[in-house]
């Protein structure tokens, strides 16, 4: 019999409850449990029986650790040098991917871009997008595969038929939550669809091999059912990130079960498609010839890759009462915390003045190091003087104003070497094990905010 069960599932962390409640009891995040309905086609005792009268006698057996033919994973490698890196070497055979990102980012046109360039079958599966949209876009990405199979149905059963039919070596759904399953009465998008029909996915990954890559949806306050549900059912989950107003993406790695979560890959969106950007350093500088003050450099890390970042500071005297603090593509709490070191350590009345921060292209930058570049970068433009352009920063600014260690700082010297650059700032508490005899740049130590003032500005 058919019985019709509602109940309250929490859009955060998927527990559920019989009655709505504000608060969640299993992840404690506010005003997140959502009704749902649910099927429920066999009880209790129904199940019983079942698993009673199951024969055991074919399907997966359990099996002694030793005894399991540790095999090489079949990775389908694509053009794609980023999201193969990303990806830890290619897509891993039989596994469910998610990529994530806000609207409009540019996941579909990133899966489309694979889907027209990897020398496989594809069936790329859309509930969002006509065949002519498809088309269109796909002639505006201009690389025509003519095995790429696209298919706009967004009936889970359906699409895995068409799946087992056409055995495709890879699959991508865009996106998860426009895709309904029949077992399940709720709409598109709820988290009872999400959840089932993401879970359909990954059983027939499993069982046929073939990787299946799902496009999510997030809003900017991750609103959405879905994705962070997800991140516990499938094998890796991929962020694609940017400002919609600049040209740059990057693709993160948040989960990976077949390889390391610290890389990523960044791209630039041009009017035909995403083109990979390999060597970040030298899109991201500016290409000023003349020194201007309130710009420095720093020699950052995204993840593994090191990367040279202009950073641009503005301080101008503040014409109303408050100050203005503003910062783009950095944490606006740690501009304030360096701005107050700065006023404390050293005397600069920055209370007096309005600061505007800018990170070069659009980029967000989390990596401590380039504390002392934006220092820098303050102070440059403050006391108008400026930095050199072959000069670069990395270290990170303490709370009493001290510079301190960073991690890597061999792999950011020789990319700062490798650019150009004369000279680089670090903390005179990073030179452990570092021959400078290697470089050609000349490595200058700073303990204290004092000394680099005095290295670089007088
Ligand atoms: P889209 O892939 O549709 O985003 P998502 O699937 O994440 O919602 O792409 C969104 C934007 O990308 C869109 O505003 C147009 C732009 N775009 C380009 O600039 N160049 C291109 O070649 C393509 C296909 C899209
Ligand atoms: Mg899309």
């Amino acid at each position: 019999m058919t019985k019709v069960k509602k109940i309250f599932i929490c859009s955060n962390c998927g527990a559920n409850s019989p009655k709505w409640i504000g608060k969640c009891t299993s992840c404690g995040e506010w005003n997140s449990y959502h009704e749902e309905v649910i099927v429920k086609n066999t009880t209790q005792e129904e199940k019983r029986k079942t698993w009673k009268n199951t024969a055991y006698g074919n399907g997966p057996q359990p099996i002694a650790l030793p005894e399991i033919k540790a095999g090489n994973t079949q990775r389908l490698v694509t053009p794609d040098q980023e999201l193969n890196r990303v990806l830890g070497g290619g897509i891993v055979g039989g596994s469910l991917i998610l990529i994530g990102g806000q609207p409009g980012i540019g996941k579909s046109t990133l899966m489309l871009q694979v889907a027209l360039t990897v020398p496989a079958k594809i069936l790329y599966v859309s509930g969002e997008e006509s065949e002519e949209q498809i088309k269109m876009r796909s002639d505006r990405i201009g690389k025509p595969n003519s095995s790429c199979f696209v298919l706009t149905e967004t009936n889970t059963s359906k699409i895995l038929a068409h799946a087992q039919s056409l055995r495709p070596d890879l699959i991508v759904i865009d996106s998860i939550q426009t895709l309904s399953s029949p077992h399940i009465d709720s709409t598109p998008g709820s988290i009872s669809q999400v959840r089932d029909c993401a879970g359909e996915l990954q059983r027939f990954a499993k069982e046929t091999g073939i990787p299946v890559i799902i496009i999510g949806h997030i809003t900017k306050d991750g609103a959405i059912a879905g994705p962070k549900l997800l991140e516990h059912i499938v094998d890796a989950v991929l962020q694609f990130e940017g400002d919609r107003n600049y040209t740059y993406r990057i693709l993160r790695t948040i989960k990976n079960r077949f390889g390391s979560t610290d890389e990523m890959g960044i791209y630039e969106m041009q009017s035909n498609g995403l083109r990979e950007v390999s060597n970040p350093s030298e899109l991201l500088l500016s290409q000023n010839e003349e020194n201007l003050s309130g710009s420095a450099v720093s020699a950052t890390m995204e993840g593994m890759r090191p990367m040279l970042i202009e950073s641009q500071a503005l301080v101008t005297t503040a014409v109303y009462g408050t100050p203005q603090r503003t910062a783009t593509g950095f944490d606006l709490r740690r501009l304030s915390m360096l701005l107050a070191v700065l006023e404390k350590r050293m005397g600069f009345p920055f209370g007096q003045n309005d600061v505007f921060l800018n990170i070069a292209g659009g980029i967000k930058v989390d990596d401590p190091a380039i504390d002392l570049g934006i220092v820098a970068a303050l102070i440059s433009s403050l006391e108008d003087i400026s930095i050199p352009s072959d000069v670069c920063f990395a270290g990170e600014v303490g709370l009493s104003g001290e510079i301190r260690a960073v991690n890597r700082i061999d792999q950011r010297i020789q990319e700062a070497d490798r650019l150009g650059f004369k000279q680089i700032f670090i903390s005179k508490y990073n030179t452990k094990g570092l021959d400078p005899k290697r470089y050609n740049i000349d490595i200058f130590t700073v303990g204290k905010v004092e000394e680099l003032y005095r290295a670089v500005f007088e």
